[in-house]
């Protein structure tokens, strides 16, 4: 495609960013921090008034500081105008979200918004570039939903870029990403889209449109299953006396397995490996073909998340009028999102049981506490706490949901020390047997032996 693109070589690139959620601001505040110029459109005004002010709509490490940098020396700017922005960009990059519908496919409304009105305001060539997750093909049709609604005589083409930042990492795993995935269905497209990326210095894996599309859920959904595996095995482990850190640390010295993601737990969640599981799910089953190992990490991760209240419930009689401290609500540590997060499942299992929840986090308070406003709360009782002590102080349980660095931290005597029955469930294996064991506490965790505590005198270790 011959466009005015071609011959401006050392020109500045114009950049507008769809979308100022993780996708959309990072990528916007990166390609800002690169040396593009940059404008990040969203449709909520309040928003765009903070994003001026440097203030940043979602907590990730390293954000705001790049956005008042950039604000400041004119690389990036923040609007509602949507017109103005995408008549002048060389290139308009789709970060907006895609979230799950009942059934489990995306719900693509969001990008078709964008689409009609990128077609209604560009009045020269440019390239439009898809980086949320979408089924595949359906960069094919936004181009083709682009060209039907044109306004003006100009060509528009479409490239697929997904992402692959991690919440809490998501500024470095943009600047300093393993790898960069372009999709693109012509020459003109794929040198473009490389140019933009020049300044990373990046390796840049260039594809066509559909199998950069399957990259991302294929991606996604290897790690998903990947914890699914370790998760059914940490369950077996339970079951036949073995130890999943053990094992986890045996399988990491083998290069083909690598050390990464082989952590059990009490399941993933967050926005995107819940979403992406159901939606290659949904998209094989359009297909007429049956994606086994993608639905069975989904059955696992469903059964895995309330594992430890149940396992909870068959030690205690009722959690009606204990205090059960909750340490950490969000999905994972270093963000605020509570999206499929563990809590999400389990805090309501707790307070329809009529127990006095006393929940620290960091960070996610606030937002849980949207859901679950403090006081009385169904049959039970939320308060949230500032400090670690206040929730373990005189609890006769606790669980353990996130491994946030400052519960690591807690050493292990302090559950002994402050807690009416020192009886802790740790979804995240963050102590060793040997601790707690020696801190006289009752522990039960994921895929290892439980402690159990006789008396006050002695800890055993035993299967469940
Ligand atoms: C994930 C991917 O890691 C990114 O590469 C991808 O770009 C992103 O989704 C996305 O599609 O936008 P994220 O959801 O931020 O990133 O979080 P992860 O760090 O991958 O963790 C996801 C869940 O898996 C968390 O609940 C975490 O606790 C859990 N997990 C992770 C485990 O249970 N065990 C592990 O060993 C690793």
């Amino acid at each position: 495609m011959e466009t005015s693109i071609s011959t401006k070589k050392e020109q500045e690139i114009k950049i507008a960013v769809a979308g100022t959620g993780y996708v959309g601001l990072v990528a916007g505040v990166c390609f800002a921090e690169v040396g593009h110029k940059v404008t990040c459109v969203d449709i909520d005004d309040s928003k765009v008034e903070l994003m001026k002010c440097g203030i940043s709509p979602i907590y990730e490490k390293g954000l705001e500081e790049l956005m008042q940098k950039n604000y400041k020396s004119g690389k990036i700017n923040y609007t509602t105008d949507f017109r103005t922005a995408y008549r002048e960009a060389d290139a308009i990059f789709i970060g907006v979200g895609t979230p799950e519908q009942p059934d489990g496919s995306a719900n693509l409304s969001y990008i078709a918004t964008v689409a009609r009105q990128i077609a209604e305001s560009v009045e020269k060539d440019c390239l439009v570039v898809v980086k949320s997750t979408v089924p595949v093909g359906t960069n094919d049709k936004v181009e083709q939903f682009i060209k039907d609604f044109l306004v003006n005589d100009v060509k528009v083409e479409v490239a697929s870029n997904p992402e692959f930042l991690a919440q809490g990492s998501a500024v470095d795993d943009t600047l300093y990403a393993e790898r960069i995935i372009i999709g693109t269905e012509s020459k003109w497209a794929e040198t473009f889209l490389k140019k933009i990326y020049a300044p990373f210095n990046l390796p840049i894996v260039s594809v066509n449109r559909r199998s950069a599309e399957m990259i991302k859920y294929a991606s996604n959904d290897f790690l998903a299953l990947k914890i699914s595996y370790m998760n059914d095995i940490a369950n077996l482990c339970e079951l036949v006396g073995a130890d999943i850190e053990d094992v986890a640390k045996g399988m990491s010295f083998d290069e083909r397995i690598g050390s990464k993601f082989l952590n059990a737990g009490i399941g993933y969640g967050g926005s995107c490996f819940p979403k992406d599981t159901k939606a290659l799910d949904y998209m094989a089953k359009q297909q007429g073909y049956d994606l086994k190992t993608v639905k069975a990490a989904i059955e696992v991760n469903n059964q895995q998340k309330a594992k430890l209240f149940y396992k909870a419930s068959k030690r205690l009689i009722t959690f009606s009028g204990l205090k059960v401290a909750v340490l950490g609500l969000t999905f994972k540590p270093g963000t605020d999102d509570l999206r499929e997060a563990p809590s999400i499942d389990n805090v309501p299992l707790l307070l329809d049981q009529g127990a006095h929840v006393y929940a620290y986090d960091p960070v996610g308070t606030k937002n849980f506490a949207e859901k679950y406003p403090e006081g009385k709360n169904g049959n039970g009782n939320i308060s949230y706490v500032n400090h670690i002590e206040s929730a373990l102080d005189q609890a006769n349980v606790c669980f353990i949901f996130t491994e946030w660095q400052e519960i690591k931290n807690l050493p292990a005597e302090i559950y002994k020390k402050l807690m009416r029955t020192p009886l802790v469930y740790d979804g995240r294996n963050i102590y060793s047997l040997a601790e707690m064991k020696q801190a006289e506490v009752e522990y039960y965790s994921i895929g290892r032996k439980s402690v159990k505590v006789k008396g006050t005198k002695y800890a055993e270790y035993q299967n469940s």
